[in-house]
C-alpha cells in the first residue's frame, strides 16, 4: 500500500486529482468508481477544475457508485444519487448513460445487485476506484464483520455509522437504516484502488487500515490484499501511524529510485 501524506485536506484532493487524471489520461474510456461523503469533496473540486481549466476529458469515461441509502429517492438531498450530481456529474463531461448509481429504491434488490455486478464486468472492471473510510474502517458501506469476499449486496448499517452520518439530516431517526452496497471482493477486483482520509476522526482507523492485521473488523484492512492501493490523507488523519517516517521517506526517496 503506497501512503501520501499531505500538509492539508485540499492538497488531499488535488494529488489524489492527480491519479484520476493520470488514469483518464491514459485510457479515456476508463470506468471509474466513484465514493460519496464529505472526504472526496476536495477531489471532485479538483477534478471538476482540471476539467474546466485544463480540458480534462471525461466524454468516454463510465461510472460505477459504491453505494446508495435504502428508502431515498433520487431527489433526496442526502441520497448518495443527488449528491453525486450535485457534486460532481453536473460540472464534467460524462454521458449520463455512463452514470451507475446503486438503486436505493429498486422493487429486487437480488436481482438489482447481481444486474449491477454483471454490468460492472460486462463495462471491463473498475480500472480505479475511489474510496473513502468510515470511522469505524468500513469501506462503501461493509460494516466491521462484512465478508471480505462480499459482493453488491443489501447490508444493515451499524449504529455508529447511522450516529456519524446523522449529522447531514433533520433527525437521527431520517437515517437509512439498509443500504446497497458494493462488497468487499467487488472492491477487490478494480484495477487500484485510491482511498482518501482526512481529520483527527479517522485517524485510528487509518492506522488500523493500514498497519493492523487484515480482519473483516476493519473492512478497510482488506486494502492490505490490493496489488495497486494507494491511501491520501491529510496530517491530522495519519496522527496514529507508526510507520509515518517511512512512508514519508519512501516519498522523499521516489525520484531517484530504479526505474522498472
Ligand atoms: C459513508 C459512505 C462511505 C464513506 C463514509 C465516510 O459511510 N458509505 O463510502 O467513506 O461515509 O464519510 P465521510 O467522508 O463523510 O467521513
Amino acid at each position: 500500500m503506497e501512503v501520501i501524506i499531505a500538509e492539508t485536506y485540499e492538497q488531499m484532493g488535488k494529488s489524489a486529482a492527480q491519479m484520476v487524471a493520470q488514469v483518464i489520461n491514459t485510457k479515456p474510456n476508463a470506468v471509474l468508481g466513484m465514493a460519496t461523503g464529505s472526504t472526496p469533496l476536495a477531489l471532485y473540486r479538483e477534478l471538476v477544475r482540471m476539467h474546466r481549466e485544463e480540458g480534462l476529458d471525461f466524454s468516454q469515461v463510465t461510472t460505477f457508485n459504491l453505494d446508495e441509502y435504502v428508502g431515498l429517492p433520487v431527489t433526496h438531498p442526502q441520497s448518495y444519487h443527488y449528491f453525486m450530481h450535485e457534486n460532481f456529474f453536473k460540472h464534467v463531461n460524462i454521458p449520463a448513460q455512463h452514470i451507475y448509481i446503486p438503486s436505493g429504491t429498486t422493487s429486487n434488490y437480488e436481482a438489482f445487485c447481481a444486474w449491477f455486478e454483471q454490468r460492472i464486468l460486462d463495462c471491463g472492471g473498475i480500472d480505479l476506484q475511489i474510496l473513502g473510510i468510515g470511522s469505524d474502517g468500513h469501506i462503501a458501506f461493509n460494516e466491521p464483520t462484512s465478508s471480505l469476499s462480499s459482493r453488491t449486496r443489501l447490508k444493515t448499517l451499524a449504529k455508529q455509522t447511522i450516529d456519524d452520518n446523522a449529522r447531514f439530516f433533520d433527525k437521527r431517526e431520517d437515517v437509512p437504516i439498509y443500504a446497497i452496497t458494493m462488497g468487499v471482493g467487488t472492491i477487490l477486483e478494480a484495477r487500484k484502488l485510491l482511498l482518501v482520509a482526512n481529520g483527527k476522526n479517522k485517524a485510528a482507523a487509518v492506522a488500523a487500515m493500514i498497519e493492523g492485521p487484515v480482519t473483516g473488523m476493519i473492512t478497510a484492512s482488506a486494502l492490505q490484499l490490493h496489488p495497486s492501493a494507494t491511501v491520501f490523507i491529510d496530517k491530522d488523519a495519519s496522527g496514529e501511524l507508526k510507520m509515518i517516517d517511512y512512508y514519508n521517506w519512501i516519498q522523499q526517496m521516489k525520484p531517484g529510485a530504479p526505474k522498472h
